[in-house]
């Protein structure tokens, strides 16, 4: 069995993002920019945005985190993130969710101009994907999608199930997959048969948040496992694989942590250089 290395593989897309930053900025006199916002004082989103940061100074960007209180009023975010849409030296955009409860997510996605969105939430961007034209993607499941290509670089005809359909995750997945001439199946917590649906695939991506929900008789012998989940339970963190059974049967199988989450931050940081390159042309 293949255990996925994301942190290896996070490190490798960090060192080809330094250098291409360093080639731009040869060619251009300038290094793309990530500004964050953070609204809060949330313990996980100020980790993320902590290794978001520090990722971005390693591979050479600009990087801003602009941080507010939980009692910032909704038309402050608004006016700050209308003023970076305007600032040439920022590249991308990314507010941290989740938001306050009296902010509007949606507002906020969509006063980002899609041109800078590195989350790739914005409705042109999900547009976009979904029509095949060029757009951001968001971050974890174009990681995801990374991770695969490496181990299968030809997915044409493979069958994929994706397990979750989120707008962060499940949804854009599919967007990808079926870029790459997979047959998907989109699945979620009301299906009828997983087990079933997921004995049929050759690539199975769990982004359900449902602890060790898939089993080790759920998985068909050399099927590539995606685990997105990131779940705490009473014996700590533990994705939606059940990864001990299913690594006996698994071509391929991302850990938790060590698998998607590095990932989601290097692409990130890749997102922010195909802006600023987009900004370019
Ligand atoms: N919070 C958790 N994951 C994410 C993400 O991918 N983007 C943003 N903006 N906030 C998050």
């Amino acid at each position: 069995m293949i255990l996925i290395d994301g942190k290896k593989a996070a490190a490798e897309l960090r060192e080809e993002l330094k250098q291409e930053v360093a080639d731009l900025k040869t060619k251009y006199n300038k290094v793309p920019g990530l500004t964050v916002i953070l609204i809060g004082d949330m313990a996980p989103s100020q980790i993320y945005v902590r290794n978001k940061e520090k990722s971005a100074i390693e591979v050479g960007l600009k990087s801003e985190v602009i941080k507010y209180p939980d009692t910032v009023e909704e038309k402050i975010v608004l006016e700050k993130i209308e003023e970076l849409n305007n600032d040439e030296t920022v590249s991308g955009i990314l507010v941290q969710l989740p938001l306050p409860k009296h902010i509007d997510k949606q507002k906020v996605i969509e006063t980002i101009t899609p041109s800078k969105d590195v989350d790739g939430f914005h409705p042109m961007n999900v547009g976009n994907l979904s029509s095949g034209y060029e757009s951001s993607v968001p971050c974890t499941p174009l990681g995801c999608y990374l991770m695969i290509k490496k181990i299968e670089p030809n997915l044409s005809g493979k069958k994929a199930v994706v397990v979750g359909r989120s707008n962060l995750n499940g949804k854009p997945m599919t967007q990808l997959l079926l870029k790459e001439n997979c047959t998907v199946t989109i699945t979620h917590s009301r299906t009828k048969d997983l087990k079933a649906e997921c004995l049929e695939a050759d690539i199975i991506v769990a982004a359900v948040g449902i602890p060790e929900l898939v089993k080790g008789d759920w998985v068909k012998k050399d099927a590539i496992v995606i685990d997105v989940g990131i779940n705490k339970t009473e014996n700590g963190l533990v994705g939606d694989v059940a990864f001990d059974e299913v690594s006996k049967v698994a071509k391929a199988l991302t850990p938790v942590p060590g698998g998607v989450g590095p990932m989601t931050i290097a692409c990130l940081l890749k997102n922010t250089v195909e802006c600023f390159k987009r900004s370019q042309k």
